[in-house]
């Protein structure tokens, strides 16, 4: 078949977007996989376990940061994470600290490492372009993550690690008083709301958010993660539905943003 002709059938069946950025021939015989060898020792600076009294030092640590500032200075200097060690950068935050709306991701990737930026790498861009669809960019609203270091190879965040990091998000949370947090995929929606039912349960409905310091609940936002969106895009429909809902209170509780 010509590529003309791939093409055009592509198109009729409805591809409309690059995937990635260089193509795949997923017609090429598969190359033949490498024996499988064990796996050599991981450098010290990786295997470095968790300490034992380190979720308890993060929980006084958060509870003792009195401003955004201070919190970010107490994490960079809690080195008890092991993912401290092996990232190149606290990936903190972005955005404005005295919006109303903060969204919080799962964890940096290799280019929020590098940046010390969260969502600055291809799922950024893509929240960009979806916050750019409801009116709103990243100077009405607050950006971070549940874990503020990459895992090394993007790995899943362990469930040590999660709790040494959650105290540090909720405190900032709290500092930041905002008025809507929107989640952004099943680790950060289960991990703050408590819950273990499926993202794709979850997402799309108001739940409430309770704080440390702040009267009253917060309004809590589950939504897809934009990584998943661009592997999964049959499923951007239920995101626009979503960001729909999120306009709708916004136009009601933020009317700057
Ligand atoms: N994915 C996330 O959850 N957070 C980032 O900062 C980048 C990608």
């Amino acid at each position: 078949m010509r590529a003309l002709d791939a093409l055009r059938i592509q198109l009729e069946w409805g591809a409309d977007e690059a995937l990635d950025a260089e193509p795949l021939d997923r017609t090429a015989p598969a190359a033949p996989r490498p024996a499988a060898r064990p796996s050599p020792a991981l450098p010290a600076s990786v295997a470095r376990p968790t300490l034992p009294g380190a979720p308890a030092r993060a929980e006084a640590l958060a509870a003792a940061a009195e401003t955004i500032e201070a919190l970010q200075a107490a994490l960079a200097g809690f080195t008890e994470c092991p993912l401290a060690a092996t990232a190149t950068n606290l990936v903190f935050a972005d955005g404005n600290p005295d919006a109303g709306l903060v969204f919080v991701g799962e964890a940096p990737g290799e280019e929020e490492d590098l940046a010390g930026r969260p969502f600055v790498g291809a799922s950024g861009r893509f929240l960009d372009r979806m916050l750019a669809s409801i009116g709103i960019d990243r100077t009405v609203c607050r950006i971070t993550n549940l874990i503020p270091w990459r895992p090394p190879g993007n790995r899943n965040p362990t469930d040590a690690e999660i709790v040494m990091c959650l105290p540090f998000l909720r405190r900032h949370l709290a500092l930041l008083r905002p008025t809507i947090v929107v989640t952004l995929g099943a680790l950060s929606t289960q991990t703050l709301g408590g819950t273990t039912a499926g993202i794709l349960r979850l997402r799309g409905t108001w739940r409430e958010l309770a704080l440390d310091g702040l009267s009253a609940p917060v309004a809590h936002l589950p939504m897809l993660h934009p990584a998943y969106l661009l592997r999964t895009p049959a499923r951007k429909k239920e995101a626009w539905a979503d960001l729909l809902k999120l306009r709708e209170r916004l136009d009601q509780s933020l009317p700057q943003a």
